[in-house]
């Protein structure tokens, strides 16, 4: 298969493109290593496929459409997997046009894009954060998603109700996948564990919202790719599907693995709930695991060990 895949030099992308390159996929990655976080670790991210003659980088604009049109026109593709967005909830509070304009019309630019040059199948990145404060867990795609609690979160439904359109209007197939927050290498710097992880072992303290019961559903990043893979392999109309751990996790225990995993003791500094954040993600797996045959295999013990030990192994090496 020849993919466009945006978002392909992030922290999920990059993991993807391995993936892919290695069962002999061709990939072009449309990025513009937004500086949502430092674009050099999205080079290096990417550094690892430039040799390979089945790999393509175009830094550049999703929301740009005279490229994409140029991209679908000179390159050909079979299949696209969107994953370029503005992430994280907390700052979609401070700037929800931009998310919006990322999230929305960027997705929107895709599938006009794709319509336009006549390639029908997709599979985008979703959020378990479309669930808001769901009462009733664990979370189901039949749930109604109609109560998020942060720009992010109204962005990412909106951009799967899009997907919707194009299905229903076009024929297209699109799978809508909706990750649980996602951890392993190269985990995003400013995401939790990453955090935790980099003050824990410099014996900073480390900020933690709420009481410690707030509970996340965590997904080590094998698992994510492999629930891509599998929704590549199995599009057939349209669907939204649940890729998640299954198996969440309180904060305060959250901490306590990484403390194990670690040796150290975390300094804790106890803050109020922020605005936008939920209470707990927990991931329902039996559509994903029927449709497409997903199974999350990777268990948070040991997926903290593997990313504790990669994040020592990366920090010995980066002082060197
Ligand atoms: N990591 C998680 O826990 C998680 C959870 C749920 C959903 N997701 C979704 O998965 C996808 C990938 O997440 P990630 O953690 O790898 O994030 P990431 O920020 O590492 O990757 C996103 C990539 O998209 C690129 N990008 C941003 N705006 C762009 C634009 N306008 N044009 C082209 N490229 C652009 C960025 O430069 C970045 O490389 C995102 O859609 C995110 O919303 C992630």
């Amino acid at each position: 298969m020849k993919i466009l895949l945006t978002g392909g030099a992030g922290f999920i992308g990059s993991h993807l493109t391995k993936e892919l390159l290695e069962q002999g996929h061709a990939v072009i990655c449309l990025d513009n290593l937004d500086t949502y976080y430092d674009p050099k670790i999205k080079r290096q991210n990417i550094r690892q496929f430039s040799a390979d003659p089945n790999y393509l980088f175009i830094e550049g604009d999703i929301r740009d459409r005279t490229l994409l049109d140029a991209l679908f026109r000179l390159y050909g593709c079979d299949t696209v997997v969107h994953l370029a967005a503005r992430a994280g909830v907390r700052p979609s509070v401070e700037n929800p046009a931009l998310y919006f304009d990322v999230n929305v019309n960027g997705t929107l630019s895709i599938l006009e894009a794709m319509r336009q040059a006549g390639v029908r199948r997709m599979v985008m990145a979703s959020s378990s954060s479309v669930y808001g404060d769901a009462e009733r867990v664990p979370f189901t795609e039949s749930d109604a998603c109609d109560r998020p609690l942060s720009p992010y979160a109204a962005s990412k439904r909106s951009a799967e109700l899009l997907a919707h359109t194009y299905h229903h209007l076009y024929g297209f197939d699109i799978s809508c996948l909706r990750f649980f927050t996602v951890y392993g290498p190269g985990q995003r710097p400013e995401m939790a564990i990453s955090q935790f992880t980099e003050r824990v072992l410099n014996g900073l303290p480390i900020t933690l919202f709420g009481d410690g019961t707030t509970a996340r559903d965590y997904t080590y990043i094998d698992d994510i790719t492999h629930g891509i893979l599998k929704a590549i392999d199995h599009l057939n109309g349209y669907a939204v599907l649940n890729i998640g751990g299954s198996d969440p996790i309180s904060l305060r225990d959250l901490v306590s693995l990484i403390e194990k995993a670690t040796g150290e003791t975390a300094l804790i500094d106890w803050q109020p709930m922020q605005p936008g954040d939920v209470e707990r993600t927990y991931a329902d797996v039996s559509l994903a695991r029927k449709q497409i045959g997903y199974m999350p295999s990777v268990r948070i013990d040991e997926g903290i060990l593997k990313f504790v030990n990669w994040y020592k192994l990366k920090h010995e090496l980066v002082t060197a």
